[in-house]
Parts: C-alpha cells; structure tokens; sequence
C-alpha cells in the first residue's frame, strides 16, 4: 500500500475502531500496514512496545485480565516492599497505605497526584498475584512482572541481606519458572527523603543492588531508575552505575519536596528525553555497555513513544495515560486500556503507526523485507542488545 493509501485507512480504522479495538490489533496492523510493531522489555519478545507501569493499576488479578483481553503488551505489578522471613521490612514507611488519586492538568499535560508508596497487603497476597501473572504470562496472554523495593542502606551500613535471600526466593518459588523477572524500584520518594540525599550512596545502591538480589535466584533485571534531585549529569553516572541490570526503566516520576509529592506531566518527559538524549550513540562513549531502555513518563501519544524509542526504549511503560476521564479517550466504547491503546496506535496525527508513516516519507525509516519495524526507530546500539 501506498504511504499516503496508508494514511486514508488509518483514518478509517481510527474511526471504525473508536467502538471496538481488536485484542489481534498487531497482527492486523502488520497485514494492513505491513508494520511490525514487535518490541522487547528485560529480553522477552513483546507484540507491541506499550506496557503498564508498577502501580495502582495493577494491583489485582482482575486488572491483569482486563489487560490481558485488550492486548496490553505487558504490566508491572504494584511495588512490594521486601521483607525477611519474621516480616520485617526495613523499608516499612514505603509500605503505607492510601487509596485516593487525584488526576490532575499540569499545564497541557496530566499527572497523578497520590500519597501512597507500596503494596500494603500481606506479602501473601502478593505472592497469590505474582501467581496469576504467572499464568497470563505462560498463557501468552500478557507478559507481567512483579516489582520489588530492596532494602537501601546508608552508605556506611551493611545490606540486610535476609530481606534480600528471603523476598527474591519467594517470588522466584510463587513464578515457578526460570529465570525471575523482576523490576527493583528506586522511587521517586527517595528523592524526598534523606536516604537519597546522597550521591556517593545511591551510586553505591545501583551498583551493588543487582549481585545483592542475583544471589539469590536466576534473575532477568530491570531497574527503575528515580530521578534524583541532582542535575542531569548524575542522572547520566546513575545510568553508568545500574550497568549490573538487564535492563533499565528510565526514570521514575520527579519529587515536588514542597508539596511531599511525586508528580509527572511535560516536566517528567523533557527531562528522561534530555537525558535519554545525551546517552544515544555520539552523546556517551559509553553506550555499547548499557542495558535495555523502558521508557516511562508522560507517554500519552504514539508521538511521545516515538521520542523514547529514537533515544533507545524498546518498550513504555505508562500509568496516568490509562487514568484519565474517559471523555479525554477518541475512543466511545471499551475499557480504558483499550481505549488509551486506540488512541496511542490509530490516533490519525500522533498515533505510532502515524509517526512511524510520517518518518517513512520523511526518509527517517526505511521497509526491511517490506515492512517498516517499530525496533529500527531506535539507534544501532539499542537494537543490538
Ligand atoms: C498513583 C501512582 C502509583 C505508582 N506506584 C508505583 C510503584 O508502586 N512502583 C513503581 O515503580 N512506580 C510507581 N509509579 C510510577 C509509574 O509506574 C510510572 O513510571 C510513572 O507514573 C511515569 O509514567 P506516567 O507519566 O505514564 O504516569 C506510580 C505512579 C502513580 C501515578
């Protein structure tokens, strides 16, 4: 089909799909369009880059399958806060409860405005959703992946490895396959707190952090990477010192100290792209050693995928997008992950299969074997890994 043939249907099916999205959208868009959106997240093939990040959005079983049935690529779950074999949790404070999210503008952009940190179930329950992430993930139905907060200690202080021997060997048990893939999260809260008021500390954390968890099971990794309250360039050493993990989720929500607050919006994004940026091929030296890119923050179009993907992410993860006010959505019918997914793919101005279309005919991407490939939006290096 033609580009601009291309473009008549994408108009067409963004209309006709506002009712219904279909749960085989990639392969359709791959006979349609002759797009392969294939994508990765911690080594694992996906049908397509978007994913859920950890949150209050994936916190049940029945989130999972609704996930599931609208053909999300992946999600993480809920953070859980590690513990020993007594229960004890040296990142207790993390493990506070709070139900109320507030969505809110934040200039042309969203952003969610929540209290709360951790899971605060039993360690139990979480074991029990680990389990039916298992199956939707074994299934082929949805690829999910548990997240753990770890114990970070001061910078004189030893690491409590019980927490670390105990919590990993649980999920590695409940996953019941090898190997465990596992996110550790570095919150934005730290950022806030005086635990993440020190460089040389968190330089420590990032760099002894995976052998610490690896000890304990076959693990695939990703690290959530916080923004720290430090300029750009500790954001760069920061990406240096996590080269332990698989992959790195880049960069978790900023921390307004005024309000106590994380938020995101356009603020979030500018700064993972800046940084992003200066990381690509031609900006760090270093690129060839640095692990698979997740991006998160602020993706709310194909557009903005697009931005992630050019500077290296393989996958999103996103939250406030699949939280806003269904009047926000084109889409009239359907849950709200599917609905965010019409409007992120079939969006006839910003959706990805419109950029992908738009950087074809701008000579930016080129068909391989016929087909325009969501993976060649990245740089050489980032392919590679
Ligand atoms: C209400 C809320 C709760 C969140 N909880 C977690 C969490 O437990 N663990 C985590 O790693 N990230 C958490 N996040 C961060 C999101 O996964 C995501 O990375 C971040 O919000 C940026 O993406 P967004 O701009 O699409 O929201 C949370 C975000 C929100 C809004």
């Amino acid at each position: 089909m033609s580009s601009s043939g291309s473009r008549a249907s994408l108009s067409s099916d963004f209309e006709r799909f506002k009712r219904a999205l279909p749960r085989e959208f990639p392969e359709y868009v791959r006979e349609a369009y002759c797009i392969n959106l294939s994508a990765r997240f911690l080594g694992q093939s996906l049908p397509h880059p978007i994913g859920k990040g950890s949150g209050q959005l994936s916190l049940n079983p029945g989130q999972l399958e609704t996930d599931a049935d609208a053909g999300l690529a992946f999600a993480v779950l809920k953070t859980v806060i590690a513990q020993n074999a007594a229960g004890d949790q040296s990142m207790a404070a993390w493990a506070i409860h709070e139900s109320k999210m507030k969505v809110e503008r934040r200039g042309d952009s969203w952003t969610v405005t929540w209290k709360g940190r951790g899971w605060d179930r039993s360690f139990e329950d979480y074991l029990a959703l680990v389990r039916s992430g298992r199956d939707l993930t074994r299934d082929r139905r949805l690829l999910t992946v548990p997240s753990v907060k770890y114990h970070l200690p001061h910078v004189h202080e030893p690491f409590r490895d019980a927490e670390y021997a105990f919590t990993t060997r649980a999920l590695a048990a409940a996953w019941g396959e090898t190997p465990l893939l596992l996110e550790k999260d570095f919150s934005p809260t730290l950022a806030g707190d005086e635990l993440g008021g020190e460089k040389v500390q968190i330089l420590r954390w990032l760099r002894e952090v995976p052998a610490r968890i690896r000890a304990h099971a076959p693990v695939k990794l990703a690290m959530k990477l916080m923004n720290a309250h430090f300029d750009d360039d500790f954001q760069r050493e920061m990406v240096d010192a996590a080269s332990g993990a698989d992959a790195l989720t880049v960069f978790n929500r900023l921390y307004d100290a005024e309000r106590g607050v994380a938020y995101g919006g356009k603020d979030l994004s500018d700064r993972n792209l800046r940084v992003l940026s200066s990381l690509t091929p031609g900006g760090s030296p270093g690129i060839l050693g640095i692990p698979e890119l997740s991006g998160t923050g602020n993706v709310s179009s194909g557009r903005m995928i697009v931005e992630y993907a050019t500077r290296g992410c393989s996958s999103v993860q996103l939250h406030t997008f699949f939280q806003l006010p269904l009047e926000e959505y084109p889409a009239t019918d359907g849950t709200r992950t599917q609905r965010a997914l019409h409007a992120l793919l079939f969006d006839p101005r910003n959706g990805l299969l419109a950029v992908m279309l738009e950087r074809e005919a701008a000579g930016l991407l080129a068909r391989r074997g016929g087909e325009l490939h969501f993976l060649d939006l990245l740089p050489d290096a980032h392919r590679a890994s």
